[in-house]
């Protein structure tokens, strides 16, 4: 293993700054917050959770009008969360830690307030108004077509001054970048470049699927099966996204963002990529290999219904489908989907999942909080912050997974000094890293074992996958590398389940501590936990 290839075998830690630690008492998390806490991600022993790369969600300036998402400078930091200094700092205690940083990129739409948007928007001759896609009414007045924004309401907004309108996937105060446009993509280039002398080791894309458009705009069909009940405001949900979605293109643009992290040593790109055809899913790592490392894939997230079945149905498509030069990759949260441990059903099955993130043939990617077993919070209307949940009701707000991470059982959890941009959980007093560190049994002494585990066997880290036979409920599987067999048996259901092994066995870990003990032949799994058995 080189350390080219430390996006294959390390765990990446997703970190949402807002709400991972606030150092300067103003109730948002910044950038100093996350160096005072990187010895309890990786301090090299395994009392900290271990984990191999960082993600950070944007810090740069920005409005806020999408918590960052609406970048009002790619090259700097939000005063919010620090200054380049900070950044600098970070990156290098990182390292010094064997800690890489991967920041967010958002490709696809600045903010309305970016000095590119403003002289875009100030005349219709203005030599950046191409940077952007201004169209002009239809001869009726009507907008040039009939797309939605996925943020609610039409997906145009009217510029009143010049008479066009301009085109904005998301909220209005994110207009869409023009990637046809030459300036714009060297630009954009530029951006990269910026980053990767200051010594990032990759990008995560913001939805860079979609970054390519249609030439023309046409009309989306409209969705004969869209749910009726969907608010009247939300024209996204009740279209086929025809016209507005994936382009064929985008694969020339991902391969020239590959060009220049290659040309630097030992970088990696991960896209967000949502995309349910596997067959296309599948192309974004390039037919070479030549394009993403890690596409997102977001398929375990996605899950409608938490069963063994369903989980391994997942796998067998990724085992089946990721072609033999590129690596799989899973992610069980993130900052704008449902905690796991509520969409599994508790804190039994979040152990289960945890055990299965961390013991699959990919990447794993962990989302803050996921490693105390956070619940979605439900957060009172009158504090939702998030636009998708203020422009479509508070059911689609995404605050639920972003309160604040829970360090001790100190007021407002030890996140801040003051009243957080995001309540705290209720739970904190015992659901906190300060108190389940101290607990052998808790969900964070788990997921540090399972992650130092990954780490020091290679059977788990890059051996081969191979279901086995196993009763209903559960899934069960082999790692093997070099001689060294691993099974992970997985019990998603509450009931007792007998397991025949392929030889016999000795449990390294399970989800429940008392469950430690030789085994020989029949693992009796009871309750709603998995185990791993190491085959002697
Ligand atoms: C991505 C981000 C999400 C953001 C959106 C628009 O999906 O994960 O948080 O709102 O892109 O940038």
């Amino acid at each position: 293993m080189t350390d080219a290839q430390w996006w294959k075998h390390g765990t990446v830690y997703q970190i949402y700054p807002r709400s991972f630690k606030d150092s300067n008492g103003d109730g948002i998390g910044d950038l100093q917050g996350i160096i005072d806490k990187l010895d309890t991600l990786n301090d090299g022993t395994e009392n900290s959770l271990g984990i191999d790369a960082i993600w950070i969600s944007p810090f740069y300036p920005s409005p806020m009008a999408d918590f960052g998402y609406d970048v009002a400078d790619y090259c700097d930091i939000d005063p919010m969360f620090g200054d380049l200094e900070t950044f600098d700092r970070l990156v290098t205690e990182a390292h010094q830690r064997g800690i890489k940083i991967i920041i967010d990129w958002v490709p696809n739409h600045t903010s309305d307030q970016h000095p590119w948007f403003l002289e875009s928007r100030s005349s219709r001759d203005n030599p950046k108004r191409d940077w952007y896609i201004w169209r002009d009414p239809k001869p009726d007045g009507s907008r040039p077509n009939n797309w939605g924004s996925i943020f609610g309401g039409p997906a145009w907004e009217w510029d009143e001054a010049t008479g066009q309108y301009f085109y904005h996937m998301f909220v209005k105060q994110q207009p869409d970048l023009n990637w046809a446009n030459p300036d714009v993509y060297a630009a954009m280039l530029d951006v990269l470049h910026f980053w990767f002398k200051r010594g990032v080791d990759g990008f995560r894309m913001d939805v860079v699927y979609l970054i390519a458009k249609t030439p023309g705009l046409p009309d989306n069909p409209l969705d004969p099966n869209a749910d009726p009940s969907l608010p009247e405001d939300d024209i996204f949900s009740r279209q086929i996204h025809l016209y507005d979605g994936a382009r064929p293109e985008v694969h020339d643009i991902i391969k020239d963002f590959r060009r220049i992290s290659d040309s630097y040593d030992d970088r990696a790109l991960i896209g967000e990529i949502w995309e349910d055809d596997i067959e296309k899913w599948v192309e974004y790592y390039g037919e070479n290999g030549d394009e993403l490392q890690l596409p997102f894939n977001f398929r375990f997230i996605q899950l409608q219904k938490w069963a063994a079945d369903g989980a391994k149905a997942i796998v067998d498509m990724m085992e089946g489908a990721v072609p033999a030069n590129a690596w799989p990759n899973y992610v069980l949260g993130n900052h704008d989907r449902t905690r796991p441990a509520t969409r599994v059903g508790g804190q039994g099955q979040a152990r289960v999942a945890g055990m299965m993130l961390l013991t699959l043939r990919g990447t794993p990617t962990l989302y803050q909080g996921d490693e105390l077993g956070m619940l979605e919070a439900k957060i009172p209307p009158d504090k939702i912050q998030d636009p998708w949940g203020i422009n479509l009701g508070p059911e689609r707000t995404r605050d639920g997974c972003r309160t604040p991470i829970q360090w001790d059982a100190s007021d407002h959890a030890g996140f801040s000094t003051v009243e957080p941009w995001l309540p705290v959980q209720d739970d904190y007093t015992w659901r906190n890293y300060a108190d389940m560190s101290a607990d052998s049994s808790s969900i964070l002494a788990l997921y540090k074992q399972l992650i130092w585990l990954r780490k020091k066997t290679p059977a788990l880290n890059i051996g081969s996958y191979t279901p086995i036979q196993a009763p209903d409920g559960v899934f069960a599987y082999l790692r093997e590398q070099d001689g060294q067999r691993v099974l992970v048996a997985l019990n998603f259901t509450a009931e007792s389940k007998p397991l025949s092994l392929p030889g016999i066995g000795r449990i390294v870990l399970s989800t429940q501590l008392d469950r430690q003990g030789a085994v020989s032949g029949i693992i009796d799994l009871r309750g709603d936990e998995g185990v791993i058995v190491a085959l002697d």
